[in-house]
C-alpha cells in the first residue's frame, strides 16, 4: 500500500550519504526498513543503516520544511511534550517547530513556575505529563542518565535532548546531516573532522564520536589536556571497541588539512575550578581564529553546536565567516528532529495512519 504523501515516516527519494542505502528507504509500498527504537537516548544504539534512515527521512522532511511538500499529518493528535530542565533556545524551539510540522499537539513545560520547583520528582513529573496526554517526551536534564530513568516507566517514546555531559543524539545526527551536505561525494570516509575545545563537558562530542566514526570519518579531539580527560582511554579502546580516533593537545597537528572543525563552547556552568589557568590563556592557545583556520583544507567548514562564546572558543569573524555552517546546522535541526520524532513515534505505535515497524529485537 502506498501511504499518502503527508503521512510518511520513511525516507524521501534522496540517496543515502554513502550511496549504500537500506532497501527502499522510502518505505513506501514495500516493507519499512527496521527502526526498532521507541526511545532515542543516544547514538550508540544506532546501526549505520538506521543512521542512514534518519538522514534519508530528514531529507524528505526538509522538503516539508521548505514548503515543497504539504505539512505532514504523521503525528496528528499525538501529544509531544518538551520538558527542559536546562536552558535551551535552538534545541527546544527546533523540537517544537519539528513537532508542529508533523501536526502534533505540542506542550512546552517551563521548569520555572512548575511543580518541579516545589520538589516534585522527575518520575512524578513524567507521570503527571503522561496523564495529561504526553505520548512523546522530549527531555533535557542536567543529570546524565535522567532520560534513561524516565524511559523505563514512560509508556510512550522518550527523546533525549541532552543529558548532562553524556549525550545529545539529535545534535550529532544534525551535525552529520550538515557535514554530509558539504563533503564532496557525500561521504565522510577518511575525511578529517576535528572537535575542538571543551570536550570533557560535551555531550555533543560524545554523541558525535559514535556517528562520525560510524560514517568512517578520521576524528580528532583537540583541547587542553584537562578538557580531554578520559578520552585517551576511549580512543585506545575504540568506539564500539573498534573504531579509532585521535586525541591531541597539538592544535597545529589537529587543524592541518582538516575537512571540518567543530568548535565547542567552554561550558563554564559545568567547569570545576582548576581545569583552565585562565580564559585568556585558553583563547591564546585554542581559540579558533582565521589565522589558524588557514592550516585546514581550503574547503574546510566550521561548525558549532551553539550557543557560541564569540571571542572565546571561536573568533567572531570565523563564527560568521564564509566557512561557517552554524546557521545551517540550526536550520537542519528541524528536519532531523522531525525524522527522529516520526521514527520513534512509529516504533511506539503512535503515528496516525502508519503501520508500526516490525520490532527486530534489541529495542531500547
Ligand atoms: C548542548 O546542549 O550541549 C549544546 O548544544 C552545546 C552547549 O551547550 O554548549
Amino acid at each position: 500500500m502506498t501511504l499518502p504523501e503527508t503521512e510518511v515516516t520513511g525516507a524521501g527519494p534522496a540517496a543515502g550519504p554513502t550511496g549504500a542505502r537500506p532497501a527502499d528507504p522510502a518505505g513506501l509500498g514495500t516493507p519499512q526498513p527496521a527502526w526498532p527504537h521507541r526511545h532515542l537516548l543516544d547514538t550508540d544504539a544506532l546501526t549505520w543503516p538506521q543512521i542512514e534512515l534518519v538522514l534519508d527521512t530528514a531529507r524528505h522532511m526538509g522538503e516539508i520544511v521548505a514548503g515543497a511538500r504539504p505539512r505532514s499529518t504523521t503525528l496528528r493528535g499525538i501529544g509531544v511534550t518538551n520538558l527542559f530542565y536546562e536552558a535551551s533556545t535552538r534545541t527546544r524551539v527546533s523540537f517544537e517547530v519539528a513537532a508542529k510540522h508533523l501536526s502534533a499537539d505540542v506542550v512546552n513545560v517551563a521548569v520555572s513556575g512548575s511543580s518541579i520547583e516545589k520538589g516534585e520528582s522527575l518520575l512524578d513529573t513524567m507521570r503527571t505529563l503522561e496523564a495529561l496526554g504526553a505520548r512523546v517526551l522530549v527531555m533535557r536534564h542536567a543529570v546524565s542518565g535522567a532520560p534513561y530513568l524516565v524511559s523505563r516507566e514512560f509508556r510512550g517514546a522518550v527523546v533525549n535532548a541532552g543529558d548532562g555531559w553524556h549525550a545529545h543524539p539529535t545534535q550529532a545526527l544534525l551535525d552529520l546531516y550538515t557535514l554530509l551536505g558539504h563533503v564532496p561525494g557525500g561521504s565522510l570516509r577518511g575525511r578529517k573532522v576535528v572537535i575542538l575545545g571543551d570536550v570533557l563537558h560535551s555531550r555533543v562530542a560524545r554523541s558525535n564520536l559514535w556517528t562520525l566514526t560510524a560514517a568512517g570519518a578520521d576524528v580528532w579531539l583537540c583541547g587542553p589536556a584537562t578538557l580531554l580527560r578520559g578520552f585517551e582511554a576511549w580512543a585506545a579502546a575504540g568506539v564500539g571497541g573498534a573504531r579509532r580516533f585521535t586525541v591531541t593537545t597539538d592544535m597545529a597537528a589537529a587543524l592541518a588539512d582538516a575537512d571540518a572543525v567543530m568548535a565547542l563552547r567552554i561550558q563554564k556552568e559545568r567547569m570545576a575550578s582548576g581545569l583552565l589557568p585562565s580564559l585568556g590563556e585558553y583563547v591564546a592557545r585554542f581559540g579558533l581564529t582565521r589565522e589558524r583556520l588557514a592550516a585546514t583544507s581550503p574547503s574546510c567548514i566550521v561548525m558549532h553546536p551553539g550557543p557560541m562564546n564569540e571571542g572565546v572558543e571561536i573568533a567572531a569573524d570565523v563564527a560568521t565567516g564564509p566557512s561557517s555552517v552554524v546557521t545551517e546546522q540550526v536550520a537542519n535541526g528541524v528536519a532531523v528532529r522531525m525524522a527522529v520524532l516520526a521514527l520513534v513515534a512509529s516504533a511506539a505505535g503512535l503515528s496516525t495512519g502508519l503501520p508500526a515497524p516490525r520490532l527486530t529485537g534489541g529495542a531500547q
